[in-house]
C-alpha cells in the first residue's frame, strides 16, 4: 500500500468514542449523527493523506474536487465499468491496461466503432502531475475535463456516450448508490456526469509511479540499478545527448504542475518523428499542436511524454510509429516463436528512438519546427546507446503494474 488513506471507518470510530459515552441517550445520539457527518467531510475533503514516493511532490488538485478515499474507490469502479459505453463493450481500461502502465500497446487504438484514434493511448503513471492532458491538446487543463474526451467524443467516437442512459444504469445499480452516497451524498442526485468525471479523476490522481529501479537507486539503494543503466543516466543527462532538457525532472518530461512549483510549467516540442512533407499530407488531427493552434509552426509539436515505465509503453511516439521488429515483438507469431517478451520489444524499439534522435530527426529535409539546439546529429558508441536503453528501461516499476490499488474490482 502506497497511498496512505485516512479511514472512514476509523474517523468514526474515533469521533464516536470520544463523542458518545452513552449509547443509550437519544440526544448524544442526535450528536454522534452530526459527529459522523463531519467525519465524512473530513474524510471527502482535507483529510486525505498522499503516501508519496521518498522525494515527489503533492500533486495539485483542482479545489473544486478534493481528494477523498470513497471518490477514488468510485473512480476506479467506473474506470473499469463497460456501463460507460454507448454499448457497453467497452471502459477505461479498454485502451489503458495496467499491465502496460495503463498503455494499450496499440499504434492506434479504436473505440466502439472500427474508427482508429488519430493518435497513440497514452500511459497514466503520474498524470497526476501534468497541467497539460494528452499528446497535443493544450486546453485541457486537468483530469476533470479530459475525462469529457473518450466519454462524449464523436471523431472518431471512443467510450460514445450520446446521452444520459449510462446514468440511468448506474443510478439502478446497488454497489453505485452506495458508492455515490459515500462519495457526494445521498440520493439519485449524486450520480451526475461531473461526479463521473470528478471520481474518475481523483482516483487517476492516486494512480503514481515511483518505485522503479531508478527511484530505489537514487534514494540509497545504489545495486538497484545495474552499473550500464547508471551509465546510462549520465548519457541521459548529458549535454551530447540532451534528453533531460525535455523529458527532466521526477516525472521526466518538462511538463509539470505540483504544490511546490509557482506556476504550472509545460511545452510543446517537435522532436524530429515526421518531417513537414510527412505532416502536410495528413488531416489536421494529426499534425500536433496546430491542430488547436492554427499556427503553421506547430505542426509536428507534441509534449514530452513523460518516460516513466517507458519500457512497458511502446508503440512510441504520438501516432504508435515507433515500435519493435515483429521478432522482438511477443505479440507476433514470429516474436512468440523466438520467445520475445516486452523487454526485447521495449529494447528493440528504443533503440530505434534513439537511432531518430542520433540522426536529428526522420526524413530529409528535417521538420522546421524542430530546435535544433536540442535535435541535431550527434553520436553514441553502441556502448553508450546500449547503457542509454539500460537507463530507460530502469524507470519500469513492477510495483505500480501490480498494485491491486489500481486493478479491477470486478
Ligand atoms: C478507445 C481507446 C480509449 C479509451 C476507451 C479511453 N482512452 Fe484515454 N486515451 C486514449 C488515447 C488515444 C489518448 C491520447 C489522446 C490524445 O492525445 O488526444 C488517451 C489519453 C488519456 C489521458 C491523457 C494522459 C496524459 O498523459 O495526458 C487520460 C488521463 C486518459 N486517456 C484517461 C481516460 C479515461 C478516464 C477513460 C475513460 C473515461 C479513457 N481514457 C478511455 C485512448 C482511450
Ligand atoms: C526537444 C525536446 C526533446 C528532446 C531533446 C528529447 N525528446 Fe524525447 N520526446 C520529445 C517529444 C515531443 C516526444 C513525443 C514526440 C511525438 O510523439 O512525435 C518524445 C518522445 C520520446 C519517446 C517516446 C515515448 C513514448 O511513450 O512514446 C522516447 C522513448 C524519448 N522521447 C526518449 C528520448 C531520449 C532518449 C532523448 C535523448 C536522446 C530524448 N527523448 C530527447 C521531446 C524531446
Amino acid at each position: 500500500m502506497r497511498l496512505y488513506k485516512v479511514s472512514l471507518l476509523f474517523i468514526i470510530l474515533s469521533f464516536a468514542n470520544v463523542c458518545v459515552p452513552s449509547f443509550l441517550d437519544l440526544k448524544k445520539k442526535k450528536d454522534d449523527n452530526n459527529m459522523l457527518l463531519l467525519a465524512l467531510a473530513l474524510s471527502q475533503g482535507s483529510g486525505w493523506v498522499w503516501n508519496l514516493p521518498p522525494g515527489f511532490p503533492v500533486p495539485t488538485v483542482p479545489s473544486e474536487n478534493p481528494m477523498s478515499q470513497a471518490k477514488v474507490d468510485l473512480g476506479r469502479f467506473l474506470f473499469y465499468d463497460k456501463k460507460l459505453s454507448a454499448d457497453e463493450s467497452m471502459s477505461c481500461s479498454s485502451c489503458h491496461f495496467q499491465r502496460l502502465a495503463f498503455s494499450d500497446g496499440k499504434a492506434t487504438p479504436s473505440g466502439i466503432t472500427a474508427e482508429a484514434h488519430p493518435r497513440n493511448a497514452q500511459h497514466l503513471s503520474n498524470a497526476a502531475y501534468h497541467p497539460r492532458l494528452t499528446w497535443s491538446n493544450s486546453l485541457l487543463k486537468t483530469l476533470e475535463q479530459q475525462a469529457r474526451v473518450p466519454m462524449f467524443s464523436v471523431a472518431p467516437p471512443e467510450l460514445g456516450l450520446a446521452n444520459d442512459d449510462y446514468l440511468g444504469k448506474l443510478k439502478s445499480n446497488s454497489t453505485y448508490q452506495k458508492l455515490f452516497s459515500a462519495a457526494f451524498g445521498n440520493g439519485d442526485s449524486a450520480v451526475t456526469e461531473q461526479n463521473v468525471r470528478f471520481a474518475l479523476a481523483s482516483f487517476q490522481r492516486t494512480m503514481i509511479s515511483g518505485y522503479s529501479p531508478y527511484d530505489k537507486a537514487t534514494n540509497g539503494n545504489r545495486s538497484a540499478m545495474s552499473a550500464s543503466a547508471t551509465r546510462g543516466a549520465s548519457v541521459f543527462n548529458g549535454e551530447v545527448a540532451e534528453c533531460f532538457h525535455c523529458h527532466g525532472g521526477f516525472n521526466f518530461t518538462d511538463t509539470t504542475l505540483h504544490t511546490k512549483q509557482t506556476s504550472e510549467e509545460f511545452a510543446y516540442h517537435n522532436n524530429g518523428t515526421h518531417n513537414n512533407a510527412f505532416y502536410d499530407a495528413l488531416p489536421l488531427n494529426k499534425q500536433g499542436l496546430k491542430e488547436v493552434t492554427l499556427v503553421a509552426s506547430d505542426q509536428g509539436k507534441f509534449r514530452a511524454p513523460s518516460l516513466r515505465n517507458v519500457g512497458l509503453t511502446f508503440p512510441y511516439m504520438h501516432d504508435g510509429s515507433i515500435m519493435c521488429d515483429d521478432s522482438a515483438n511477443p505479440d507476433h507469431p514470429t516474436g512468440i516463436a523466438s520467445g520475445a517478451t516486452l523487454e526485447t520489444c521495449a529494447r528493440n524499439a528504443l533503440g530505434k528512438v534513439i537511432d531518430q534522435y542520433t540522426t536529428g530527426g526522420a526524413g530529409t529535409p528535417k521538420h522546421t519546427s524542430i530546435d535544433t539546439t536540442l535535435i541535431r546529429p550527434f553520436s553514441l558508441q553502441p556502448s553508450e546507446k546500449a547503457d542509454l536503453i539500460n537507463f530507460l528501461l530502469a524507470l519500469t516499476d513492477s510495483e505500480f503494474v501490480n498494485d491491486s490499488k489500481f486493478s479491477s474490482p470486478f
